[in-house]
């Protein structure tokens, strides 16, 4: 662990949630919680959604598609007036999803992540924010993948660990700098080499090329296997863990989270490499 990694603690949600200001919720979606429902979380896609899910050609990657697109719908939901399925999501240029502004409802600001058997949906006010997830399997290309997104200092950073803790640095390093790309919401067509993602709250990371833009960045374990990253584009926000019980609409489930919980928590803390990259 190091300064700035966050202990996810998955908590089953009250039926009504609170969003402060400066406040991030994280929401935990796991495919095995969703696929009950998967044909509910269906029907609350729009038809471009739908259409865009049927054009997914592996079963797995459609249902996981439609299992946190649904999902996210639900969670909106629960800080908005409107149901699911009533949510009109606007695209930035690079694709990022929002809610465009609408009489009578409170801001939200949202991102979305999957990996694996894992989604991770970030949810906040008036600010910025990436999420990234990313199954730790090895990679054994992840040299030359750095060669080619990573900045020179966290090139170095990366080759002067011991071989072994590689690995996972380069995931973490990977996965910080896919939640900033996101924060901004320009993906891949961000210049992934000019900025440097090592800088640990209160600290925040600058990407000078893109507005002077300043985030704070969080790593953290989500479950074991899984590697997350959280970028904010504010200082010091108070971050909350919640596990997605299902939707809140369904004959299932409840909106006071009555359901079980939701999925077990890691039962060991999180052990980071000693050193990151950086
Ligand atoms: C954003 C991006 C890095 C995500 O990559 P990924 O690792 O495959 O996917 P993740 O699971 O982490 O995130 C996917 C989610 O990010 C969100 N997203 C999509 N584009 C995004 C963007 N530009 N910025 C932030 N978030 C974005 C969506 O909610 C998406 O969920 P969906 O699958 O339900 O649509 C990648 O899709 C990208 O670079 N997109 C930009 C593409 C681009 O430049 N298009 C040019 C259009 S002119």
């Amino acid at each position: 662990m190091e300064i700035g990694d966050l202990i996810c603690d998955w908590r089953v949600p009250p039926g009504k949630v609170d969003l402060p200001p400066n406040t991030v919720h994280l929401w935990g979606v796991t495919l095995k919680r969703a696929s009950p429902y998967l044909e509910e979380l269906r029907e609350m896609l729009s038809a471009d959604e739908r259409a865009k899910a049927r054009r997914i050609h592996f079963a797995t990657d459609r249902d996981g598609f439609v299992a946190v697109r649904g999902a996210l719908r639900d969670i909106l939901s629960r800080y908005h007036p409107l149901p699911p399925s009533e949510l009109g999501f606007s695209y930035g240029q690079y694709g990022k999803p929002a809610l465009p502004p609408s009489a009578g409802a409170p801001p939200l600001s949202f991102n979305s992540s999957r990996s694996g058997e894992w989604g991770l949906i970030a949810v906040t006010r008036t600010h910025s924010v990436g999420i990234d997830i990313e199954l730790i399997k090895s990679c054994e290309d992840y040299p030359a993948v750095a060669a080619n997104f990573f900045s020179p200092p966290e090139i170095r950073a990366l080759s002067a660990l011991p071989r072994e803790l590689q690995p996972h640095s380069f995931l973490k390093c990977w996965t910080r700098k896919e939640a900033v790309s996101k924060a901004l919401g320009i993906g891949f067509s961000l210049e992934w080499t000019a900025f440097d993602s090592s800088p640990v709250p209160p600290e925040r990371v600058q990407v000078a090329n893109h507005g002077n833009s300043k985030l704070s960045l969080y790593s953290f374990i989500v479950a074991p296997g899984y590697i997350g990253a959280l970028a904010f584009d504010g200082v010091n926000p108070a971050i909350k863990f919640w596990a997605w019980p299902g939707p809140a609409c369904s004959s299932f489930s409840t909106r006071d989270g009555t359901i079980a919980a939701p999925f077990t928590a890691p039962s060991i803390r999180p052990v980071w490499p000693n050193e990151v990259a950086r």
